[in-house]
């Protein structure tokens, strides 16, 4: 028998203690939440793409009456990043979240187990680790990769 461990590193930061390139990426998610359709759950999401060409791609949550023909910013920003840059690599991904109170969560908002996957293919396709940046009202949490955020993960393709 043996017994496996899987831990996530996170470092948590200030807003200021972010450098130059990482607020722009958080200040780009924050601002794509002007974008979020989301009436039925009122939780309103920006996710923030920066491309290895330069480019910051966003995305926003879209919500539809048949609940789950919605989808998250996160898949959002990375489906039309894949469809608008085919083939360019990500360097990193931002996500911030606004609550039905209307005050950005306290919490960092952390990517469900779908976009977690989604972005996962996209990790790999850029052929190194993604950090993830995750904006709560006080902290935001870094983490290394994609796949720090889903263990085990199904990668066979
Ligand atoms: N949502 C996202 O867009 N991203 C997340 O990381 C978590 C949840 C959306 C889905 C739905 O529109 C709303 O937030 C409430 O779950």
């Amino acid at each position: 028998m043996k017994e496996l461990d899987i831990a996530t590193p996170i470092i948590a930061r200030g807003y200021d203690e972010l450098d130059d390139i990482d607020r722009a990426l958080v200040d780009a998610a924050k601002s794509a939440i002007a974008g979020s359709y989301a009436p039925y759950s009122h939780f309103k999401v920006g996710a923030a793409i920066l491309l290895e060409n330069g480019v910051t791609v966003t995305g926003a949550n879209q919500e539809n009456v048949a609940y789950p023909s919605g989808t998250c910013a996160e898949r959002s920003a990375c489906f039309y990043a894949g469809a608008r840059y085919p083939g360019v690599g990500f360097a990193r991904i931002a996500v911030a979240a606004v609550g039905p109170d209307g005050k950005p969560t306290a919490q960092p908002t952390a990517p469900c187990g779908a976009c977690r996957q989604s972005l996962l293919e996209y990790e790999k396709l850029s052929g190194h680790p993604v950090p993830v940046l995750l904006a709560g009202a006080e902290e935001i949490y870094i983490l290394p990769s994609v796949a720090s955020l889903l263990p085990l993960a199904f990668t066979e393709f």
